[in-house]
């Protein structure tokens, strides 16, 4: 019995660390990113802010055009048009030309390959750190970020969001020293889009980059529905079969 109790905690702790929360996005808790895969449209409006806003810096090289238009239900003429700018072709994977010697010496670290970024880092990780930009003087960029202390990236959604300022306050903490804890965002400049159209392009493109990093999850999710129905089906005649069988047993 004891040897159960222990392999039921150990199956589910992992569930139970998410739970007790905890600032698992850097300086706060990860909001919620409220995605949804069977949402077409929103992938579609994903991969275009990925393309033009991510593209410049970052690659999505397990990732080809074709695969993803298909995936995607997009026209493979309109991708190549609209989406694809080098002289690719269509079967290309979505690699970026910049070499990684170049971009360390640009931002310090060269910008990562994000085709599993939202299974290593967890989309409510990703939809955070979109959401999380906050200007600061002292990094080169003119920027921090909360879920990522110190990141080496720009806020490239900037003249969509605006740009804001944090505040922090300061806390005592569970032994009794000061922390600086944060507390609320302040705006400081305008963007283009309103809160609400900023939180769904961001839900959108973590949509996107959560697709990217499983693009099996499409495939799984349909096959998921049909073989449910199929045993719903399927207990109709084994029902009908049981009574038969049991009718004159007694
Ligand atoms: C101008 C170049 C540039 C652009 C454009 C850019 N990034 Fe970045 N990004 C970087 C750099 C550089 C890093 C590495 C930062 C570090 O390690 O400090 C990074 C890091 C990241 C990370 C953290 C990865 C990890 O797990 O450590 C994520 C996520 C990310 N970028 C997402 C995006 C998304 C989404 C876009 C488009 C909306 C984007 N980036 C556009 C340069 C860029």
């Amino acid at each position: 019995m004891r040897k159960i109790i222990i392999a039921f905690l150990i199956l589910v702790s992992p569930a139970w660390v998410q739970a007790a929360g905890g600032k698992n996005c850097g300086k706060i808790d990860c909001y919620k990113a409220n995605t949804d895969l069977h949402n077409k449209q929103s992938l579609q409006r994903g991969v275009k802010l990925f393309v033009n806003y991510c593209m410049g810096c970052h690659s999505t090289k397990f990732m080809s055009y074709e695969r993803m238009a298909t995936d995607l239900g997009l026209d493979a003429e309109l991708v190549m048009k609209n989406l694809v700018f080098s002289d690719g072709k269509i079967g290309d994977y979505m690699d970026i030309a910049m070499p990684a010697d170049d971009a360390k010496t640009w931002f310090g670290t060269p910008p990562p390959d994000l085709s599993l970024v939202a299974r290593s880092r967890g989309k409510n990780w990703l939809y955070t750190y979109m959401k999380t930009f906050y200007a600061d003087s002292s990094r080169p960029f003119g920027v921090n970020n909360l879920a990522f202390a110190d990141v080496g990236m720009p806020h490239v959604f900037e003249g969509m969001e605006g740009m804001k300022k944090a505040v922090f306050k300061t806390e005592k903490d569970a032994h009794g020293s000061e922390v600086e804890v944060f507390d609320r965002f302040e705006p400081l400049t305008e963007g283009t889009m309103s809160a609400a159209k900023y939180d769904q392009a961001v839900l959108d493109l973590v949509n996107y980059l959560d697709y990217t990093g499983e693009p099996a999850k499409l495939v799984r999710y349909s096959l998921g529905v049909k073989v449910i129905l199929f045993l719903i089906i399927l207990l109709i005649p084994a029902y009908l079969m049981k009574k038969e069988f049991w009718k004159d047993v007694h």
